[in-house]
């Protein structure tokens, strides 16, 4: 049980930098694209939908999530998977979000890569009018090869000016950080943010969260909580400012624990722990229901609440300015309470 209520936890002014657009289609944005697209999904209604939502593991997750993506062909689709979601989390006081997108889960089906990013990006520009700043994240998929990862980096270079970032994601099982080194070095050295995986309980999981903090020389680590086994990493991660991107009820469904020990052994620490939705539309939960779970699991205070809020923006990619600007609006928020 948490003092916390849940009208504070929606209401404190948060950034999310963990969100998949793909992981955000929710269920009737699902069937309406597929009648519009005439594309057969092999269900017709949402109930039928949500059955089909059967994972309980990383692979089994991404089992339902890529075929899905299906429904989205033209930019307009796009625009407005991303519009849905920018809708739905004004209502949790979003201000800033940095916003996942995998290019290749849908040139390998034939979309473009330029329909892609121009319906994203129009969404992230729309964004403003709702008092959301947005930015988009490229993913490379590490289950596909390096060269199709350089193949979709060459792609976006004449959007660079449309990308704050690049990150890595789906199955991290015989997919290393390393796998990535060159294409990471050079996004680093064209002036890009870095981000990676380092999924829960993965194989060789402090091997790659070591490779990716001291070899590819990532800014921010998604999920990463097994770090805590490994003392010197912490301390490393808490000296150096790395952020960690944590998605509580994500972990739930993928690998029956919330995590939620290590999630605030972190925080505690004074490492710069988020919490983040992943694909709030296949874990039914948006970023301030993963914040409430996480409260009510482990009995959070108000004080760990604007920490995690504050933490938010901290780690996010923008100025010291514009971190001034939304830290001082967490505590307005605070103070009139
Ligand atoms: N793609 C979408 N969600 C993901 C997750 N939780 N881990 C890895 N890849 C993903
Ligand atoms: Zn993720």
């Amino acid at each position: 049980m948490t003092h916390v209520t849940k009208s504070f936890i929606y209401g404190i002014p948060k950034a999310e930098l963990h969100l998949h657009l793909e992981g955000s289609l929710e269920p009737e944005l699902k069937l309406q694209l597929a009648t519009k697209n005439g594309i057969d999904i092999g269900q017709t209604t949402v109930e039928e939908v949500q059955k089909s939502y059967q994972f309980n593991d990383l692979s089994s997750f991404l089992g339902v999530y890529y075929p899905a993506m299906n429904v989205l062909q033209e930019e307009e689709d796009f625009y407005n998977l991303a519009m849905a979601y920018l809708r739905r989390v004004k209502e949790h006081n979003v201000r800033y979000v940095e916003l996942f997108f995998d290019p290749q889960a849908h040139t390998t089906r034939g979309v473009a890569f330029e329909t892609i990013i121009n319906g994203y990006y129009r969404a992230t520009q729309d964004a403003k009018e709702m008092g959301i700043r947005a930015h988009l994240i490229m993913c490379f998929l590490r289950d596909m090869s390096a060269e199709s990862a350089m193949e979709h980096y060459e792609m976006s270079l004449p959007y660079h000016e449309l990308i704050l970032g690049v990150g890595l994601d789906s199955d991290e099982r015989n997919n290393p950080p390393l796998k990535f080194q060159e294409i990471f070095a050079r996004a680093k050295e064209d002036g890009l943010h870095l981000t990676m995986h380092c999924d829960i309980d993965q194989e060789h999981s402090i091997q790659n969260i070591h490779d990716v903090l001291h070899v590819i020389g990532v800014e921010r680590i998604d999920h990463g909580t097994n770090i805590v086994e490994d003392p010197k990493l912490v301390d490393y991660v808490i000296e150096h400012n790395i952020g960690f991107t944590c998605c509580p009820v994500s972990n739930g469904f993928v690998t029956k624990d919330m995590k939620g020990k290590e999630i605030v052994e972190l925080l505690h620490k004074g490492a710069k722990v988020t919490v983040n939705s992943d694909d709030p539309a296949y874990f039914q939960s948006y970023i301030s229901d993963d914040m409430f779970a996480l409260a009510e699991k482990e009995n959070l205070t108000e004080a760990d609440i604007i920490q995690l809020a504050k933490n938010s923006f901290e780690i996010a990619w923008m100025s010291d300015e514009d971190k001034k600007v939304y830290l001082d609006e967490i505590d307005a928020y605070v103070s009139a309470q």
